[in-house]
């Protein structure tokens, strides 16, 4: 299919977003390299240029070929994207120093076009360091907010646009009407494309990929891995696709008999059940760095699963290797060309590497989002228990586990304490492994939350004590690894808050809600648990959201009973600038 739009991929992680997003819109297209030439592009009716971690200023930065500003084709920048058509066409950027993470209010200065619809003020979501402070000559500032003068700008004669922003998240509540202004109005093209109705194309794809082969499958129990199994039992038969379930030891209670019924119900005609819970578990001991966990953990996978295709003989050429990999997996892996590495997926480590370059890798899911697959498993009639589950981590509880060697002490500073516990997050496409900030009590709005995260570099999370803990001042971080009985309190805490938030029917009004625990503690009670309830539509940006009061008394009392935990904490930051998993 020849795609209207392609997004120029700058290396931001919000790419393929872009692409995404245009699709919802009914509209196919498809991501290129930002270095795309001209000629390679012909066709197209318009193209998007996305954000990215670099400097229009650092060498090696990405360009675009310089001929398509001229070549009639309406573009729009993003973010990254226009900073270099401001750079490129002799307007001026300029280097941020801090930058600007999250929310922030847009003025519509200069109602046109891409903004038709989009009037007064709009909360829009900025994740940048530089700004252009002057647009090229015969360009207009369309928008501002307080802290980026030209928030917005475009030249109408040569249908050429940019926005500081990004339109594509689901945090810019304008931003579909400013994708849809662009598609149709700006480019004119036409509706073309409907997810559900790829499910025969895809079967087609699996038979081409698969040939004489047939399909192994390591299922996780999650949509993904269920809807891609389900997609391969349809286009090649129950005695073409085989599947194990590895049991890590890192999954959350019942999840094994959740999946073994589950699969049943499919008409699933080989599907088995591997304990390798010891297994990983040792080769865990001792781990406490996040990369090196998610590494540990896939290389584990690939020795269980080489132990199991060796032993069951699906090593004979005649079997490939299916995968539930959807987009954002390939995406945050540092999958898209100049993305910087954010978390290493456990979808994309060596051993798996080596499978897709010997092309025994089936990923039939591997273009879509996570929305997409979940319409594409509604069209194949999967039940609404399994689709509508939240997702879950493929390194499951051991990247909720969070371990030190050192520990150390808490530090007091103005706005409340500093915990020597270091957690992931992404700021300007950038990834960052810092220490979290504890405040006592909830701020008076999530602004102030965010706010708060803004002005202070040296952390990359704000989280809040509640419920009936020990005072923060009583509390120390000590050196903890990944033992079973952290697992399993772990296990237990996050069994608690899945029964009372699926009761009160909290879980509905969420998209995810990982339950962390960290190494903080004192004398016989070691650990506290995090609760991260958050709202999202793809896990690519997320909200912090607050749970109603009575629910969250009730959670922090029953989670305090918990055998070694000493208090309860709410994390109150978005992604950016955190990331949904604390590793
Ligand atoms: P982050 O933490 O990067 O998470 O904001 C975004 C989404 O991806 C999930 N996630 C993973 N899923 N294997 C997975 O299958 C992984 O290694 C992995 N790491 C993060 C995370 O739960 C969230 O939904």
């Amino acid at each position: 299919m020849q795609p209207q739009i392609t997004v120029l991929d700058a290396g931001g992680q919000y790419c393929h977003l872009i692409a995404r997003k245009v699709r919802e819109l009914g509209v196919y297209a498809e991501v290129a390299p930002s270095e795309t030439a001209a000629s390679g592009l012909k066709g197209r009716k318009g193209i998007v240029i996305s954000g990215g971690p670099s400097s229009v200023y650092d060498s090696g930065s990405p360009l675009i070929d310089p001929t398509l500003l001229a070549s009639g084709i309406p573009l729009l920048g993003i973010c990254y994207g226009q900073q270099l058509i401001a750079h490129l066409l002799g307007g001026v950027v300029q280097k941020g120093e801090r930058g600007e993470y999250g929310f922030a209010q847009l003025d519509v200065t200069g109602p046109d076009t891409i903004l038709r619809g989009v009037e007064g003020r709009q909360q829009v979501w900025m994740s940048h360091r530089d700004v252009v402070t002057e647009p090229p000559a015969g360009f207009e500032v369309l928008a501002r907010t307080d802290t980026c003068a030209v928030a917005a700008m475009g030249s109408v004669a040569r249908r050429l646009y940019g926005v500081q922003f990004h339109p594509e998240v689901a945090h810019t509540l304008c931003g579909r009407t400013i994708l849809s202004n662009f598609v149709f109005d700006v480019c004119g093209c036409q509706q073309d494309w409907d997810p559900a109705g790829q499910v025969l194309a895809i079967e087609e794809h699996i038979r081409v990929v698969a040939g004489h082969r047939n399909v192994f499958f390591f299922v996780s129990g999650g949509v993904d891995s269920t809807v891609a199994y389900t997609l391969c039992l349809r286009a090649l038969g129950p005695e073409r696709v085989h599947g194990t379930y590895v049991d890590t030891g890192l999954m959350r209670e019942g999840e094994t008999e959740f999946v073994r019924s589950n699969f049943a119900a499919l008409g699933a005609e080989a599907f088995a059940v591997e304990d390798a819970r010891e297994q990983f578990l040792s080769a865990l001991a001792g781990c406490t760095d996040p990369e090196q966990k998610r590494l540990v953990i896939g290389e584990k996978f690939v020795e269980v699963q080489e132990r199991i295709l060796e032993s069951e003989h699906y090593l004979d050429g005649h079997w490939i290797l299916g995968q539930g990999t959807i987009y954002p997996d390939t995406i945050e892996s540092g999958g898209s060309a100049k993305a910087d590495l954010i978390k290493t997926h456990h979808n994309r480590v060596a051993g798996i590497q080596k499978l897709i370059d010997q092309g025994r890798i089936l990923e039939p899911l591997s273009s879509f989002y996570k929305d997409e697959v979940r319409t594409i498993g509604r069209e194949l009639g999967l039940p609404a228990e399994l689709l509508d589950r939240h997702p879950f981590p493929g390194p499951g509880l051991a990247i909720r586990c969070l371990c030190t060697e050192t520990g150390g002490e808490l530090k007091r500073v103005e706005e409340g304490w500093i915990l020597p516990v270091h957690s992931v997050g992404v700021q300007g496409d950038s990834r960052t492994y810092r220490p979290v900030l504890a405040l006592e009590e909830f701020p008076d709005s999530e602004e102030t939350a965010a706010q708060l995260i803004n002005c202070r570099v040296d952390v990359n999370r704000i989280v809040v004590a509640v419920g009936p803990g020990a005072p923060l001042a009583k509390l120390r971080v000590a050196p903890a690894y990944l033992t079973s009985a952290r697992l399993d309190r772990l296990r237990q805490a996050d069994a608690i808050v899945r029964r009372l938030s699926h009761g009160s029917g909290f879980d509905r009004s969420i998209w995810q809600f990982p339950v962390v625990l960290i190494p903080l503690g004192a004398g016989a009670r070691p650990d506290s648990i995090v609760l991260r309830p958050i709202e999202s539509v793809d896990g690519m940006t997320a909200r912090a959201v607050r749970m109603p009061d009575d629910l969250l008394a009730s959670m922090a009392r029953e989670l305090m009973q918990v055998d070694g935990v000493a208090g309860v904490f709410y994390d109150l930051t978005n992604k950016p600038p955190a990331t949904i998993e604390w590793e």
